[in-house]
């Protein structure tokens, strides 16, 4: 492990273009252990790229990435498979197999890896569709749920594994406020419970201001809460960073957000 071990996510001067077009221009950027990192940015800003660049799916044209304080920069492909292990990811579009049952659909990296046998497989797919609210659905097929339940498959099966990295490319696009709030509350749950370290990269000013400003807590042993910020703390283990121009042009709070003065976040957030 190298002394950039505490960040679960780090990336260091990263740099990305395509063709002549440079994206990002020296990004520096952690997400903690048990951190929401909350990227915006216009479309075309390069949110997506990170994400990409995490997964290692692009390599950068100059900088370093880690994960857990490992450079993944110089890996291999099939090293960086071991790593994307690490990591579960959300899509805009639930992204499922529409021939497959909800269940099988939550199934199939499990069955892929065939690590449990079927009654293990099972008790595991229900836990998971159990956790985003949809145990019911089972055995329902894609084209039978609403887009917000197609969402929270798409959360379930990227929890297989139980990964302590998350990574959500606007996952409330196109979705109703009520909607987008359950989305909301699974990634405060997986902060806020699970310790999982999240990129959120959204458009939604709403959604974003809900994972900054309300934490989940279980009363009685099972029942989840969502409380707010009471204003003396600031528990919400939640940043925002800006994207404009390829760098980062801000990164802080939702109070500092609202009050930092650039004609580009005040448009943003108009
Ligand atoms: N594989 C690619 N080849 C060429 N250009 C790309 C590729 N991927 C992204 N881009 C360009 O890079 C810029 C950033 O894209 P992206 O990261 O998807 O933006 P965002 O997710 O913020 O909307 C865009 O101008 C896009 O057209
Ligand atoms: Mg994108």
């Amino acid at each position: 492990m190298s002394a950039s071990s505490s960040a679960m996510i780090k990336l260091q001067d990263v740099t990305k273009s395509y063709l002549d077009q440079e994206v990002l221009k020296s990004i520096n950027l952690e997400v903690g252990r048990a951190e929401t990192k909350v990227i915006m940015g216009g479309s075309g800003a390069g949110k997506s790229t990170i994400i990409k660049l995490i997964l290692g799916l692009e390599k950068p044209d100059s900088g370093r990435i880690f994960i857990e304080g490992e450079d993944i920069t110089p890996l291999s492909e099939q090293e960086l498979m071991r790593v994307r292990k690490k990591i579960g990811m959300v899509f805009q579009e639930g992204a499922l197999f529409d021939s497959l049952t909800v269940g099988e659909n939550v199934a199939f990296k499990l069955r892929e890896e065939s690590v449990y046998d079927e009654d293990e497989t099972q008790v595991v797919v229900r836990r998971l569709l159990g956790f985003v609210g949809l145990e019911n659905a089972i055995d329902k097929m894609p084209s039978e749920l609403s887009g917000g339940m197609r969402r929270r498959v798409g959360i379930a099966r990227a929890l297989v594994g139980n990964p302590k990295i998350m990574l959500y490319d606007e996952p409330t696009a196109g979705l109703d406020p009520m909607t987008s709030r359950t989305i909301s509350e699974l990634v405060i749950k997986l902060r806020d419970l699970e310790g999982v370290s999240s990129i959120f990269v959204t458009h939604d000013l709403s959604t974003a201001f809900t994972l900054a400003s309300q934490f989940a807590v279980v009363k009685n042993g099972s029942e989840v809460q969502f409380l707010g910020e009471d204003g003396k703390l600031c528990l919400i283990n939640t940043r925002f960073v800006m994207i404009y121009d390829g760098k980062i042009l801000f990164e802080g709070t939702d109070e500092e957000l609202k009050y930092f003065d650039h004609e580009y976040i005040k448009e943003f957030l108009a």
